[in-house]
């Protein structure tokens, strides 16, 4: 009943949502990946959706339910993930990169599983870098407002700052973990060029589909400006 009755300020958007990790396979059985849940992410779908907007969801390996009227697109590699959010983040009005992309793969895949037997040492494993896909989104000749999320252990308004130029966005959503990583409460801090400002107002702490629900009002309100 609370959704239905959440102001349509998202009516007639168009949102692209990254959301959960990205899985980078070594072998048939093994691969690195990133800590997140994606509940952020799929409470921003959530939240959008109620607000009236078309949202595509684009998901890593999470295990949690579609929001209702969300399209979703499941993916495992951070590579899979750019394929899937480039060609159409230019239809969109807003990308919302909340994904923890794994910023590193394997250089290669191995097609069977690697096996201990006759191995005098552990095996290394060389690293290449993933595409960064918020910053590809940005870097397109008319690109949607994007909206990145930065999660750090420490001195978050300076990461999330840097990161803002480095990527040259107009808006990053900052968190501190790891305590509040997974957990279904947390405290954001929104970071622009010119300002800061915590949400909840009061630096406390909020669930994560109140703070998406207050972020869609923010957005609509950056949107229309
Ligand atoms: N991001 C992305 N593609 C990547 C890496 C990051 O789209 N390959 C996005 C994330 O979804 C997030 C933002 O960029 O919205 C910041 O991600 P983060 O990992 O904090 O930034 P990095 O630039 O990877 O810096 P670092 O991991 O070194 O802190
Ligand atoms: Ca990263």
């Amino acid at each position: 009943l609370v959704a239905f009755f959440q102001p349509k300020v998202l009516a007639g958007r168009r949102l692209l949502i990254t959301a959960g990790p990205t899985f980078e396979p070594i072998d048939p059985v093994r691969g690195i990946t990133n800590h997140s849940s994606g509940k952020m992410g799929f409470a921003i779908a959530r939240a959008a959706a109620e607000a009236g907007a078309q949202v595509t969801l684009v998901a890593g390996p999470v295990h949690l339910p579609t929001p209702r009227g969300v399209r979703r697109i499941d993916v495992m590699t951070a590579q899979q993930m750019f394929d899937t959010v480039l060609p159409q983040a230019g239809q969109h009005d807003v990308f919302v990169a909340t994904a923890a992309v794994a910023d590193w793969r394997p250089a290669s895949l191995s097609e069977h599983k690697i096996k201990k037997e006759g191995k005098k040492q552990a095996p290394t494993f060389e690293l290449t870098e993933n595409p960064d896909i918020l910053a590809a989104v940005a870097s397109l000749a008319q690109p949607p407002y994007c909206v990145g999320f930065a999660a750090e252990s420490e001195q978050l308004l300076a990461h999330a700052r840097a990161k803002l130029l480095r990527k040259r966005i107009p808006l990053i959503v900052g968190n501190l973990g790891p305590a509040t990583f997974g957990r279904d409460d947390n405290s954001l801090l929104l970071v622009d060029a010119h300002s800061e400002r915590p949400l909840p107002a009061d630096g406390s702490q909020a669930d994560k589909l109140t703070l998406a629900r207050a972020l869609m009002t923010e957005l609509a309100q950056r949107l229309a400006a």
